[in-house]
């Protein structure tokens, strides 16, 4: 990565400041910090609650905090219901493409139709207020119905992203005790058909608490369907049950919306617990201020539905401000280099908002493709999962957005449920720097005692407040939450990221990476543990670990280290295989860049992998203080 060039600076231009939804900083923010319940019960009032609250922020018995306590409301009325009594009924809710060009359009009032279809079909499979539905599917429409069916009935979806494989998708089942799983026949890259009901078999298999499974036809694949288990949707919708009209349940404020699991520093991942409250009220309010959404743009979050950037930013976020959304079911590059720039001009795109890897992945073509287009329609540029270098930076800014259009790179986590660190339109811009806090959020940089360091020091993020679209819990387990992200420093309360970074003397924040053991490969979040767990699944292997190494496209590349079996030979065979395992255990985002035979792995004299001495060895660096090696 090339060197932060803290001097440029890029001041937008006063077509996009002149129009901004927030015309001013400095004042709100501190007004927002001093009165951060006043700034918050403003933002709730533009949605519509079944009933008011009792009070904004419960901080009794912090860190569980909690939001609007004993407010309803339910996420769902807010994202459809509401459209379809105002002037958005026939507006535009979702636009999809299929890489096969084959497109399909939703109206608020037709997406209100397929959710409420939806919702009474899961209600006819007894899914009760509570219930955790597992969804794995690909990005087609019907991933964002059952997402909304759930929340309709009060249900909590659990949303495998489709790109997992067999033993992620059955940990997470397993974890949520789901008993129905949504899926889909299958989905397709490159034109070549990917059997996801086959892997959901398997994981069915391994996970035994899925009595119902509902599965979506979408690329005609002959699949096999287990009879008093597996139904067809088309089969369900088509029966009496599946009414075009299903009440919206009223849900707490505080009620569970849906669990992601995400990688953590060790073990399995963590299933992080939305609520349909601060969530709704958090998502729409960074989706209107940051991104600036009007009623006519066209907005077209590049991500996958299935994490939470999807949840938060193609969901339920633009659905809330009743946004027209665009969605793509495909490669970047599929079948040229152009596909992304061709539904820009194809559908006007006004606000594209996605990641540093796969501006750089688009990158490598060069100029020549997104020249042959009209992106003219462009306002805002976004960015979001990892630091954004600034060569891809100037790139965006130049080839894409025309010099024209301000690089709105976003910093937060699964955690945050929306952006919490971040320019608005009006903000002058640093390439690299997520700039400043997000309205009421106070965000320090401190060393391991806990204290503030100095100007460009680097050091641990933090947040030291709460903020309504926070993570609750991590499901089933109040302790971890507690412990992993909580510390308590002169009585106040602080969450600590788990990032490194910088702040400038200009109070701009640098975001430098992970400090604890996850990998960040292609802006994907990966634990060293589940690729380590995948890697000593296979018979051949005793020991393993996982460490990342920079790589130019994916910003991180996986690079394993393993001990085998006496007896076993490690060839290039061995090694295939090893890399091939992983990927069908976890996902092809998780396949290793390479595996190297090794016959021991350095350790502390306590039985920890020391995975910065790996990294150091690889990269030829000084390997640290190895007092606490193994001998
Ligand atoms: C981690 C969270 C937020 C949705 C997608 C990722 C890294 C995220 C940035 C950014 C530098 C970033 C951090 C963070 N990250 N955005 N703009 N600049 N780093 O969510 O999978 O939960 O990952 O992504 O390391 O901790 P996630």
């Amino acid at each position: 990565m090339t060197q932060l060039e803290q001097s440029d600076i890029f001041y937008p231009s006063s077509e996009v400041t002149e129009q901004a939804n927030v015309a001013e900083y400095e004042k709100l923010y501190q007004y927002s910090v001093e009165n951060r319940e006043a700034f918050w019960a403003e933002q709730a009032e533009n949605l519509n609650w079944f009933k008011k609250w009792d009070s904004v922020l419960d901080e009794s018995n912090a860190p569980m905090y909690k939001w609007f306590d004993g407010g309803e409301i339910n996420i769902v009325h807010n994202a459809v219901d509401r459209h379809v009594e105002n002037a958005n009924r026939n507006k535009m809710a979702i636009i999809w493409e299929g890489e096969n060009g084959e497109k399909r359009n939703f109206s608020y009032n037709g997406l209100n139709r397929e959710v409420c279809q939806f919702a009474n079909v899961l209600k006819s499979m007894g899914v009760e207020k509570g219930d955790v539905v597992t969804i794995y599917m690909p990005q087609i429409p019907e991933l964002i119905f059952a997402m909304l069916a759930c929340a309709k009935i009060g249900a909590v979806h659990s949303v495998v992203y489709g790109g997992f494989s067999t033993e992620a998708l059955a940990s997470r089942i397993d974890d949520a005790h789901s008993r129905v799983l949504i899926t889909a026949d299958g989905g397709s890259r490159r034109g070549k058909k990917i059997n996801l009901k086959a892997i959901a078999n398997d994981a069915m298999k391994r996970s035994p608490s899925i009595e119902v499974c509902i599965c979506v036809k979408n690329n005609e694949l002959d699949v096999e369907m287990e009879p008093s288990r597996d139904f067809w949707l088309h089969d369900l919708k088509a029966l009496p049950i599946a009414g075009s009209k299903c009440e919206t349940e009223k849900t707490g404020a505080e009620d569970p919306l849906f669990i992601l699991y995400t990688s953590g520093t060790t073990g399995s991942p963590k299933g992080m617990v939305h609520t349909h409250g601060g969530y709704a009220v958090y998502t729409s309010t960074t989706h209107r201020m940051i991104f600036d959404i009007k009623p006519q743009d066209r907005w077209w979050c590049a991500a996958d539905p299935g994490w939470i950037t999807g949840h938060s930013y193609i969901v339920y976020g633009p659905l809330i401000n009743g946004a027209t959304i665009m969605l793509y079911d495909g490669a970047p590059n599929y079948p040229y280099p152009n596909r992304w720039w061709q539904i820009i001009e194809n559908y006007g795109i006004n606000i594209l908002y996605t990641s540093p890897t796969a501006i750089r992945g688009l990158m490598r073509f060069g100029e020549r493709w997104p020249k042959k287009h009209d992106l003219s329609s462009l306002r805002l540029l976004g960015s979001v999962g990892e630091p954004i270098n600034p060569k891809a930076w100037k790139w965006y800014h130049h080839v894409i957005g025309n010099d024209k259009c301000p690089i709105i790179d976003t910093w937060w986590q699964t955690e945050t449920g929306g952006c919490m660190i971040s320019p608005l339109p009006i903000t002058p811009l640093k390439p690299g720097s997520a700039t400043k806090p997000f309205f009421g959020n106070e965000i320090s940089i401190v060393n391991d005692e806990g204290n503030e360091v100095g100007a460009n020091e680097e050091g641990k993020l933090i947040i030291k407040n709460p903020w309504p679209g926070m993570a609750r819990t991590v499901f089933k387990d109040e302790q971890r939450y507690k412990d992993l992200y909580w510390s308590q420093v002169d009585g106040k309360w602080r969450y600590l990221a788990g990032d490194s970074a910088k702040k400038d003397d200009d109070g701009y924040i640098w975001v430098i990476g992970r400090i604890d053991e996850v990998l960040k490969v292609s802006g994907y979040r990966l634990g060293t543990a589940e690729i380590e767990h995948a890697l000593v699944s296979h018979p051949a292997v005793t020991e393993a670990a996982a460490i990342g190494l920079p790589h130019e496209l994916k910003g991180n590349a996986i690079h394993t280290y393993v001990v085998i079996k006496e007896g076993m030979v490690g060839d290039k065979n061995l090694c295939n295989e090893l890399k091939e395992h992983v990927g069908s255990e976890m996902g092809k985002i998780a396949t290793p860049e390479d595996v190297q035979f090794v016959e021991a792995l350095p350790k502390t004299r306590s039985g920890k992998i020391m995975r910065r001495v790996l990294k150091a060895r690889a990269l030829g660096q000084d390997e640290g203080d190895l007092s606490t090696l193994e001998e």
